[in-house]
């Protein structure tokens, strides 16, 4: 068993006696008390449990935890900053993006690592960068605008509140 130390959302942290096999998915929940990354299919086919190492969208149901040795691990946990929600977080909400939730936290990993790395994504772009996120509840279009709205609130194109009755079932201007 080993002693693992990384970056977990900006803080170093250490977790002792880690068993080789145990997954990233499970150290973050059952050891580090990080809930907020779900699992589902636990097999690495739905993305619910979705975070980003160095900078990579990673299933961490698949991901084995010593693989995260000294690297930057960001959680669903990590993005708001005290009482504000993250942009992603914001547009997921304001364009009607989440119904019963459960994939929000994969998707909105997967999208944080898409504007990391893009911050202008075309649309396309971000369908592919969701492609391995599996929504049982919206249909996806939602999810979508919500990227784009995030995006488009990063580039400081578009700060105004969007009026939830605006988001739901149609592309967002
Ligand atoms: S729980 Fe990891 S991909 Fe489904
Ligand atoms: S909101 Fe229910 S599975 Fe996506």
């Amino acid at each position: 068993m080993a002693t693992l130390r990384f970056i977990l959302n900006g803080k170093d942290i250490q977790v002792e006696n880690v068993e080789p096999a145990t997954p990233l998915a499970r150290l973050l929940r059952d050891r580090l008390g990080l809930i907020g990354t779900k699992i589902g299919c636990g097999e690495g086919e739905c993305g619910a449990c979705t975070v980003i190492v160095d900078g990579k969208a990673v299933v961490s149901c698949l991901y084995p935890a010593w693989k995260a040795q000294g690297a930057r691990v960001e959680t669903i946990e990590g993005l708001k900053q005290g009482d504000q929600l993250h942009v992603l977080q914001q547009s997921f909400v304001d364009a009607n993006a989440s119904q019963c939730g459960y994939c929000t936290p994969g998707f909105i990993m997967s999208a944080k690592a898409l504007l990391d790395a893009h911050p202008r994504p075309s649309r396309q772009e971000i369908v592919e960068a969701i492609r391995g996120n599996l929504c049982r509840c919206t249909g996806y279009y939602q999810i979508v605008d919500a990227i784009e709205l995030a995006a488009r609130r990063l580039a400081d194109e578009d700060n105004g509140p969007r009026p939830a009755e605006e988001g739901r079932g149609r592309i967002l201007p």
